[in-house]
Parts: C-alpha cells; sequence; structure tokens
C-alpha cells in the first residue's frame, strides 16, 4: 500500500523494488513504462479521481500494465497504463484507420498511443450502453485508463482459460452479450480469446478492447471472423456443442438463440 497524495510518493511506489520485481520488470521495460509523461499522467488520474493507494499490480503485458487502484472512499478501480514506446505504429494504425469514430489526419507516431486510452474508453462506453458485460469506464487521460475493477479484495477474476465451470451455460452467456456487443453497440472486439474475457460471479466480462473497431470498418468481417473462430475452438476443447458457422449465424441473425 502506498499513498498517493503527492507526486514524490508516486515515484517512491515506481522506484521501490517491490515494485518492479512484483511486476517483473526489467530495468529496461521500467523506463518505457514510467517516462515522465506517463507519470503526469497517472497523476493527473489519482488527483481526478481521489486514488488514495496502489493495492497491487495485476498484470505486466507486452502493450500494457494493469493495476488495482483504491479510491479514498475505498472503492476498486482498475488503472491501465498503456506503455509509450512499445505500440507498434502499424499495428495500431489498422484498427483506427477506417474507424470512422476516430479522426484519422491528427494521428501520427506520437500521439498514436494517446488514442489508443481513448479508443478502449469509447468502447467500454458503448458497450456499457449496449448492456455488455464489461469495466465500468471511469476516465482517461492520454495513455491512462481507469475502469471498474473486476474481482473480489485479494483476487482479480480470472480469464475464462484458467477456470472450471459449466462451459455450456457460460458459452450461452457469452453469446448473448457477444451479440449485443455486435447489434447493439455496432463493435467487432478483434482480439477476442479466452484471455480477455474473465469470470466473474458466474458471468463472462469481456475487456482489452482498445483495439476493437465498429462494425462498420473495412476488416470488420475478418474481424468477427477470427473473433468467431478463437471462441469456437475454446468452447469445442471444454466439449460445448458449436460451431463457427452457428456462431456467426446467431450473431448476424435476428433470432436469439
Ligand atoms: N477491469 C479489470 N479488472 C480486473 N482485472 C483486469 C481488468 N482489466 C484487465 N485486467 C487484467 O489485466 C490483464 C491485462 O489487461 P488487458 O486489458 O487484457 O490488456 P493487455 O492484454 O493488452 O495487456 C487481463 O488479462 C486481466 O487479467
Ligand atoms: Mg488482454
Amino acid at each position: 500500500m502506498y499513498s498517493m497524495n503527492d507526486k514524490s510518493a508516486l515515484k517512491q511506489l515506481i522506484d521501490t523494488d517491490e515494485f518492479s520485481n512484483k511486476l517483473n520488470l526489467d530495468r529496461k521495460t521500467y523506463g518505457l513504462v514510467f517516462d515522465k509523461r506517463t507519470l503526469n499522467s497517472i497523476y493527473y488520474i489519482i488527483k481526478k479521481f481521489n486514488i488514495d493507494f496502489v493495492d497491487f499490480p495485476i498484470s505486466s503485458g507486452k502493450e500494457s500494465l494493469v493495476f488495482k487502484v483504491i479510491d479514498k472512499k475505498k472503492k476498486a478501480y482498475a488503472l491501465k497504463i498503456y506503455k509509450i514506446s512499445t505500440l507498434k505504429f502499424s499495428n495500431t494504425f489498422e484498427y483506427i484507420r477506417g474507424d470512422y469514430r476516430f479522426d484519422k489526419e491528427r494521428i501520427n507516431r506520437s500521439n498514436i498511443v494517446y488514442i489508443w486510452a481513448q479508443k478502449e474508453f469509447t468502447n467500454l462506453d458503448d458497450m456499457r450502453k449496449a448492456k455488455v458485460k464489461s469495466p465500468f469506464p471511469y476516465g482517461y487521460y492520454k495513455n491512462v485508463l481507469l475502469m471498474s475493477y473486476i474481482g473480489t479484495k485479494n483476487e482479480p477474476s480470472p480469464q475464462i482459460k484458467y477456470i472450471d465451470t459449466d462451459f455450456e451455460l457460460l458459452y450461452k452467456k457469452l453469446k448473448i452479450n457477444l451479440k449485443n456487443m455486435y447489434k447493439k453497440a455496432g463493435l467487432v472486439h478483434a482480439d477476442l480469446s479466452e484471455y480477455n474475457i474473465l469470470y466473474y460471479r458466474k458471468n463472462p466480462y469481456i475487456i482489452d478492447v482498445g483495439q476493437s473497431v465498429s462494425v462498420k470498418h473495412p476488416r470488420a468481417n475478418e474481424f468477427i471472423r477470427r473473433d468467431i473462430k478463437n471462441i469456437t475452438t475454446f468452447f469445442l476443447k471444454k466439449n460445448v456443442k458449436c460451431s463457427e458457422d452457428d456462431l456467426y449465424k446467431y450473431l448476424n441473425g435476428d433470432k436469439d438463440d
């Protein structure tokens, strides 16, 4: 637990060995993540939302870090930080280009990481309105996003990859969420897999939607096909009766099952 009252506390937190050890960060990554601009963005968010302390790190991936943080009223959030220097421009641009919601002209190498957080925020907001179970987006600033924390006091919810449950039932619930995401929110996840779905209170929660695109994106159909393939492969392994074609038809059809 580290108090977040001032900038130096934040800096201290980040400089502790405990912090970098827990995250398994090597020196190079560490420098990439916590550059001055990122520190300032984190600082902006913790001030604006009265964040009191960082509870624990949740995840350290190639392109982002996620922490559980707590505000002054003891409410928990997940703080996601996009690594500024490791996001590849060409990869990223594919998902933004062709998305009419974002202003393409103003995107360049140095500000694209900021678009990413904005995109994830907007997508989560659209999903929430479409009743898709997903983290509630509270705010973002530059490359930092604050959303609701999915999990218990001591443990973030597991990815469905790592659970044992009634997968038949889980698949049914997931289908409904995916249809709402696709038809109501008008979004294709574009990186859907058993790693980007959390299991919380017996429900699937869809996360990691920075790269998700509008169904009007020129490559939307290719992306939805890929998502469907990943999901079907996973659930077939769990002995759920399903197929790519059935799921595709379900998502595109008017029927509810
Ligand atoms: N709101 C959240 N609540 C709890 N855990 C989360 C939340 N968002 C992300 N995580 C955890 O952090 C991991 C990484 O987040 P994710 O958004 O998938 O980013 P990426 O995979 O691009 O690094 C997730 O797999 C999940 O375990
Ligand atoms: Mg992920």
